[in-house]
């Protein structure tokens, strides 16, 4: 395990916000080498103790952690902090050459527009000599070309091998419960494929807005920030071939086909089969929520986006995968539902086969964790005349794990032991904003509408069918 992690992007939210108490939690937890030490780097003037001071400061705001903590303070006496200009990297071979020698993993949690410019300097600083390693924050560019620029020049960096690109999603406790479900279960594999499976439904909603983040945001909108990553990659867990063993490039051969395989978004395609939206002023969990602010001079943004995919390959074709995100939405929830076809001869009289609700597989991932399998019972009606069938929802609750961790311990453990399961593969990358630049392009050609939503609402009217099929329990 490498004992020494570079964070760039070190006053950055994320870092406040995730980073630092994920690693606060993985020293609690002894899971960290005893040597381990952070060197945290970013643009601002600070002395180590003016960093330690402001960062513990920032998430005691943010994340109400308590400073006070030993394992906080184990983890700010472990961090240096050292000021340099991340645009030049012949300034940060400077500022950091002196620490070249041991193996390190350098964490960029930074836009990336810096990508480039601090592997150039680690690499002629030393620090990126083999075995150390490299992790990226997302977006990796902001469309096929740009990330084909940035994969490019850090290849000349370092070898993919090396490379750590982070999903955070794939560090969800529940979303690698996918993989277990799917290959672990006889019962599904049977009926995962067109022949039984009507379509399916991928929904992120959140009440959060994009307060604070307007500059980055107004330039990627939901469709770049959202679905070009967690959507695609929780559409590849279920999609994919089973790979033959759980082995990293095993597992990432499999979702890139899946990637490849997605149908491009057509002009002709784009107003039947998407719809986007951008919240207006509204009530979010009963607190009044301001319009999303765009700021002058970018184009529009949407900060909903619902659009249906198909799979063009022997498994899905025909087979809808709506896709729908959004910000200030009314609830927070991430939800897959799989709805099966109805069955093949219908016998009853009630419901009639156009009303009867098909059988449905719901894995709800956050808030709770939990998957309902909706099934159909029969019971005698109330005089004992026509059989009317009944619907016998199974509720199936996962054990509660004493302590939901933060996604990024996960994914911050695997990057210092050099384990690239978890982590996004080059290819994915360029496949995926393949196909999302075939959706901006279609929404250009089309003249897609953002359309106005209330922040607190379900999005435009225009998507309810997009979360129809995925609405959560007696919402
Ligand atoms: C991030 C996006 O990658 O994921 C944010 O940039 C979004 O806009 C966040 O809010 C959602 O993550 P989670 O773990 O809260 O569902």
């Amino acid at each position: 395990m490498h004992e020494t992690l570079l964070l760039f992007g070190a006053t950055g939210d994320l870092t406040q916000r995730y980073l630092f108490p994920s690693l606060a939690n993985l020293l609690r937890d002894r899971l960290l080498p005893p040597a381990f030490r952070v060197v945290a780097v970013a643009r601002h003037e600070y002395t180590d103790q003016e960093f330690r001071v402001a960062l513990g400061a920032a998430m005691a705001a943010k994340v109400g952690i308590d400073t006070n903590a030993p394992e906080i303070a184990d983890l700010l006496a472990r961090t240096r902090y050292i000021a340099a200009d991340l645009a030049d990297p012949a300034n940060i071979a400077a500022a950091l050459g002196h620490l070249a020698g041991p193996p390190c993993v350098s964490f960029l949690a930074t836009p990336p527009g810096l990508f480039v410019p601090i592997s150039r300097g680690l690499k002629s600083a030393g620090l990126l000599d083999a075995p150390s390693r490299l992790v990226l924050e997302k977006p990796i560019g902001r469309d096929l070309a740009s990330a084909r620029e940035i994969i490019a020049a850090i290849d000349a960096c370092v070898s993919e091998d090396r490379v750590f690109r982070i999903d955070h999603y794939l560090g969800k406790a529940p979303v690698q419960n996918l993989l277990a479900l799917r290959f672990g279960n006889a019962l599904l594999e049977a009926v995962w494929n067109r022949q039984w499976i009507d379509s399916v439904d991928i929904v992120v909603a959140e009440t959060a807005g994009v307060d604070g983040r307007e500059g980055y945001y107004a330039d990627y909108g939901a469709l770049r920030d959202m679905v070009q990553n967690h959507i695609l990659q929780l559409l590849c867990l279920i999609a994919m071939e089973p790979p033959a063993s759980l082995d990293a490039d095993a597992v990432r051969n499999e979702k890139v086909k899946v990637l490849r395989a997605l149908r491009p978004m057509s002009g002709a395609a784009a107003n039947a089969d998407s719809v986007r939206g951008r919240y207006e002023a509204g009530v979010v969990s009963g607190r009044a929520a301001a319009a999303f602010r765009q700021p002058a001079g970018v184009a529009p943004t949407d900060t909903f986006v619902a659009l249906r995919a198909y799979i063009d390959n022997w498994r899905w074709e025909g087979v809808p995968f709506r896709l729908c995100t959004g910000k200030r939405l009314a609830e927070r929830y991430t939800q897959i539902v799989i709805t099966f076809r109805h069955v093949s001869h219908w016998l009853f009289e009630k419901p009639s086969r156009e009303k009867a609700t098909p059988n449905r597989m719901v894995f709800r991932l956050q808030p709770e964790e939990n998957i309902e399998l909706g099934l159909m019972s029969s019971l005698a009606a109330p005089d004992w005349g026509a059989l009317e069938l009944q619907p016998l929802p199974l509720d199936l609750s996962m054990p509660v794990s004493p302590r939901r961790r933060i996604a990024y311990e996960r994914l911050l453990l695997d990057a210092l032991n050099g384990n690239t399961a978890l982590f996004v593969r080059n290819d994915e990358v360029e496949a995926a904003w393949s196909w999302i630049d075939s959706v901006a392009d279609a929404w250009r050609l089309a003249g897609t509408p953002i359309l106005p939503y209330l922040a607190g609402s379900w999005g435009p009217a225009e998507a309810a069918g997009y979360l129809q099929g995925a609405a959560r329990k007696g919402g």
